[in-house]
């Protein structure tokens, strides 16, 4: 890479006029691009055309993935298809985390080159991304040639804005979460299996070490003024809102300088730092970036500077990483005069009895078996419908499998079996019969459980809009099953089995279409709501009601937005119990 060199003293906020492109070499153009840029995110100007960019953070290979990786992956894959089905571009980026003294170490262990050791656990995180339906864009790793360049240029202008300075370090790190802790962060604990008392973090558990060297610090302190500002002035952008408390407080009362590069003798596996090739670049600065990799930085077109997402929409992180999203990565940002994304959602946890997975405690359930023993979509779906924002969830299969039984099987599926398999009567003709008549409010208007379900349908599609747009997709999840339910309901209520059997009286005729009509609206609206939950069940429900392609968006789930289905893409004589909810195993 060709750094082209200016004094620092020139001014912070001149980077933008740096001819310099990592891996390309100079680029003149670019000195026009940057300082467009810089003009575009000097701005307050909402990221309105740009493309929806959703992320979830990229994961360690230094442990095979858990079903609480596969949760951070499906929370970010349903905000992206949720954007998807609105009509919107969405991309979503997911990936590996691949250096740093934990991974350097986990190949050691095995005695595996570090570059095979990440190749054959990306490969497994890969997977899983498939495995889940996840509707990537890419699937980055920080080995990859243009993140290098990025982290490369990225420290670039963080030391021409004379951000960076060398000095010596000493204090408590813990390679298990790869961060230094304050003094008051660290107590002893004792192993419950070998009574081996050590020192740890307060807050993780995890071991730490006492560390002295000369390293590169990032001058963070500098920005604590302009975080303090950001938070309150955009509090709500941590969801939960709970969370921003403990973000606060945080550069209020412990923030200090960040030392963000290691010897190489201690830690080879990673980015030189440019210029110095005795430091290795510290793993969370190098990782953060990957969402500015995604997005194109550095190579930004003069005027299409967000045509690859950035700002991003959404991070979404566990709990655990919040300090590094909420406190690192904003300065970081800060310090280049870059966009900072437009919310982090900071889920819980998922537990076994109630304790956090970890390898170490050999708790964690391995998502490739469960998505294998139960479906992806059920798996998907319990994920939303039981995972945590605020609170920790405890993995249960007997909770997956009541919800499965209760929900998908007894719910959705019976609603669907009992509406379109009877020979008592045709769908079709109930959909024909409502879009002959064009006055569904006022023909329904005296009957309650009628009146209901359609307000309920027609305000479904906003309700859940307004859900996903905090987000909390589990609230919007709750409402389409609830509507549903409803609609269960209805049938039972009115019976539509009884209603056939006086065809000449006109009263229940009408009655049995509008129920049939009702029911088979609400499979249609809700299955179109649901294709960013469950996919490929969602497109198999669509199927049987026969909704047309071209008729599953946003826009088609609203009443009365499409007439011409009711007539299954089905094998004749295939019921739809069989085909979409089949019975599972339940063995424990
Ligand atoms: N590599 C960092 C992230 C860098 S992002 C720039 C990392 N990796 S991780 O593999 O340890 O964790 C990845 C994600 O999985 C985190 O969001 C973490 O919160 C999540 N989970 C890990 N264990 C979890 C549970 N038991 N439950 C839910 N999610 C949890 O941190």
């Amino acid at each position: 890479m060709e750094l082209l060199r200016v004094s620092a003293a020139r001014g912070a906020s001149r980077w933008q006029r740096l001819a310099v492109r990592p891996s390309n070499g100079t680029c003149r153009r670019c000195i026009r691009s940057q300082v467009a840029a810089r003009r575009q995110f000097a701005t307050t100007r909402p990221a309105l055309e740009k493309p929806y960019y959703v992320t979830t953070p990229i994961f360690y290979v230094n442990a095979a993935p858990h079903v609480g990786h596969m949760y951070s992956m499906v929370l970010a894959d349903v905000l992206k298809r949720w954007q998807t089905l609105t009509g919107r571009t969405a991309l979503l980026c997911t990936g590996t985390d691949e250096h740093g003294i934990k991974v350097q170490r986990a190949a050691a262990l095995e005695e595996v080159p570090p570059k095979q050791f990440c190749d054959d656990n990306a490969a497994k995180f890969e997977h899983l991304a498939e495995k889940a339906l996840i509707d990537h864009d890419r699937f980055i790793r920080t080995t990859d040639e243009d993140h290098i360049a990025a982290v490369e240029y990225f420290w670039f202008l963080l030391r021409e804005k004379g951000l960076i300075y060398e000095s010596k370090h000493a204090g408590w790190y813990c390679v298990s979460d790869e961060c230094f802790y304050p003094e008051a962060m660290i107590e002893k604990k004792q192993d419950p299996f070998t009574g081996q008392v050590f020192l740890a973090s307060t807050e993780t558990g995890n071991k730490v070490e006492w560390i002295e060297e000369r390293n590169y610090h990032f001058r963070m302190t500098a920005l604590k003024d302009k975080l303090l500002d950001f938070y309150a002035k955009n509090p709500d952008w941590i969801v939960p809102v709970s969370r921003m408390n403990e973000v606060v407080d945080w550069v209020q009362n412990h923030l200090v300088d960040l030392s963000i590069s290691r010897p190489v003798d201690r830690l080879s596996w990673g980015i030189r730092v440019p210029g110095d090739h005795t430091q290795t670049i510290y793993v969370w600065v190098d990782a953060l970036i990957n969402y500015l990799t995604m997005a194109g930085f550095p190579n930004w077109t003069p005027g299409k500077e967000q045509d690859g997402g950035w700002p991003a929409d959404v991070h979404v992180i566990g709990k655990d990483i919040l300090r590094f999203h909420c406190v690192y990565w904003p300065a970081l940002l800060l310090a280049l005069d870059l966009p900072l994304p437009q919310r982090v959602l900071s889920h819980a946890h998922w537990t076994m009895d109630r304790r956090k997975m970890s390898k170490s405690l050999g708790n964690v359930v391995n998502p490739l078996f469960a998505i294998d023993r139960w479906g992806v979509d059920a798996m998907r779906f319990y994920m939303i419908y039981n995972g945590g924002i605020v609170e920790d969830s405890d993995y249960n299969n007997d909770t997956l499998l009541g919800g499965y039984k209760k929900l998908l099987q007894g719910g959705l599926g019976n609603l669907t079996n009992r509406i379109i398999r009877s020979k008592k009567w045709s769908v079709k003709e109930a959909i024909t019969f409502v879009r002959g008549r064009g006055s569904l409010q006022d023909d329904v208007k005296g009957d309650k459980i009628m009146s209901n379900q359609v307000a309920l349908l027609q305000s479904l599609g906003p309700k859940a809009n307004e859900e996903m747009a905090v987000p909390n997709p589990s609230a919007a999840l709750h409402r389409i099953m609830e509507v549903m339910t409803k609609a269960n309901f209805l049938v039972s209520e009115k019976k539509p089995w009884e209603l056939a059997n006086e065809p000449s009286n006109p009263d229940k005729v009408m009655a049995l279409n509008y129920s049939l009509y009702l029911a088979m609206e609400t499979l249609r609206i809700v299955g179109i709501l649901l294709q960013p939950f469950m996919p490929s069940k969602a497109a198999e429900l669509l199927d049987i009601l026969g909704v047309s392609e071209d008729k599953r968006t946003f826009q088609h789930a609203q009443v009365g937005a499409d007439f011409d289905f009711g007539a299954p893409f089905l094998e004749e004589g295939k019921s739809a119990w069989e085909t979409l909810f089949p019975p599972v195993l339940a063995l424990n």
